[in-house]
């Protein structure tokens, strides 16, 4: 399918921060438009989005400088070029055009967005749902719907720090549709608001992916109110609603020490220290436990859960097959998070994702904290069957677009018209 034109559009994301948007017709006419998400506890690895630099719009944060890219040197590489029709072709093609190992110079924002937008395209003109389409690129049938975890609680750089470790979500494992999953979390996610009324008086306050950030004095002071909250709700911790962490450890590891106070620990002793909170706690999931440049420890702390807890790498692994494979070698984890931005083309999620798969990896399909409306990510998810999503908690529309479309597929795939 040849492209015709390939536009871009400087948007804002759910923090009011710049992101790109692009549109790509094809020949036939027919067009697909995709925005894409920015993170803030990004990875050291991860692909770079091309920001302007210029203080006099957003603090420097401004993405006229991707878009102009799109609109002009994406634009003529890619457009008229009967011999670049494939996701493949064109995620190739945007990458060589590059020509930098991180997307530095074009931007991997406009970069992914020309990416998912050929493939939005591409889905219309063969008249199949996106994830159908992103199924087919993967050439494996859709075989179950994703669980979902949902942010319950935030510290970290999602909130104000207030708590070091970054999202304590929430796992429906009893739901078996989309539907009761959400059904649940709604429920616990109203008595966790209740709580931070009786417990610390106060209105609740929603950290960056709506997450409830109250002034916890510890991680082990949030999966206890994260616990009586499951009860409340009249579930069986553990058995109906399990707990997921995302620990985010590289933002509190200074000096080869764990800072999570009072004392600093070693790795070894952070080891332990996570270890127990598998053992008290109903934890089924920890997301870097450990920094994303502490690959010694990291077989430690997967060898120490295995069996007990999912060990899931994001900052650790960025997304980038070159570090998923290491960690495969090194036995570092036995998960990934996925965030198609930290690498930057479709082409290479679909390589990434292939890779943990190879290896007996779970999966979890993850938005970022900056997001926006667009919803492909539901579909990616349901796509390639992920284990998991991480979509962020049941608030603020960025999020809820995703947990909409899952509801949307979930009917569809039923046939369920009523
Ligand atoms: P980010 O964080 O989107 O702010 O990078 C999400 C995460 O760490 O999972
Ligand atoms: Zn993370």
């Amino acid at each position: 399918m040849t492209i015709r034109r390939l536009t871009g559009l400087e948007i804002l994301d759910s923090r009011g921060c710049p992101t790109v948007r692009a549109t790509c017709a094809l020949a036939s006419g027919t067009t697909g438009t995709a925005s894409v998400p920015s993170g803030a506890s990004t990875g050291a690895a991860e692909a770079v989005e091309l920001r302007d630099g210029d203080p006099a719009r957003y603090a420097g944060r401004g993405c006229r400088k991707a878009v102009a890219n799109i609109n002009h040197e994406l634009n003529r590489a890619l457009s008229g070029r009967a011999d670049i029709a494939t996701q493949a072709d064109v995620d190739r093609v945007l990458a060589e055009l590059d020509g930098t190992p991180n997307k530095a110079r074009l931007g991997a924002n406009a970069i992914l967005a020309v990416s998912l937008a050929f493939a939005r395209a591409q889905a219309v003109e063969r008249q199949v749902p996106l994830y159908q389409h992103f199924a087919d690129m993967l050439g494996t049938p859709i075989r179950h719907l994703p669980r979902l975890t949902i942010n319950l609680f935030s510290g970290g750089k999602h909130a104000g720090g207030q708590v070091p470790i970054q999202d304590v979500l929430i796992v429906p494992r009893s739901a078996r549709t989309i539907d009761e999953a959400l059904v649940m979390a709604s429920a616990v996610y109203a008595q966790a608001v209740a709580l931070i009324r009786r417990e610390y008086d106060m209105r609740w306050l929603t950290a960056d992916e709506g997450g409830l950030a109250p002034p916890a004095a510890s991680a082990e002071q949030l999966f206890e109110h994260a616990v009586t909250c499951i009860r409340a709700a009249g579930f069986e911790p553990g058995r109906d609603v399990a707990l997921a962490v995302d620990v985010a450890s590289s933002h509190f590891y200074r000096d080869g020490r764990y800072d999570l106070g009072p004392t600093p620990m070693t790795a070894q002793q952070m080891i332990a220290h996570v270890s127990g909170w598998v053992e008290r706690f109903p934890i089924i999931s920890i997301e870097d436990g450990l920094a994303e440049d502490d690959w010694e420890d990291w077989p430690d702390l997967c060898a120490a859960l295995a069996g007990k807890a999912l060990i899931l790498g994001d900052d650790l692994l960025c997304t980038n097959p070159q570090r998923i494979q290491r960690g495969i070698e090194a036995r570092a984890c036995n998960a990934l998070l996925l965030k198609a931005n930290q690498i930057g083309t479709l082409s290479e999620a679909l390589e990434a994702y292939r890779l943990a798969r190879a290896a007996n990896w779970s999966v979890t399909l993850s938005v970022r904290s900056g997001d926006t409306e667009d919803d492909w990510l539901a579909d990616l998810a349901v796509g390639w069957t992920a284990d998991y999503t991480k979509a962020g908690s049941l608030t603020q529309s960025e999020r809820l677009s995703k947990y909409n479309r899952l509801l949307a597929i979930e009917t569809e795939r039923r046939g369920n018209m009523s």
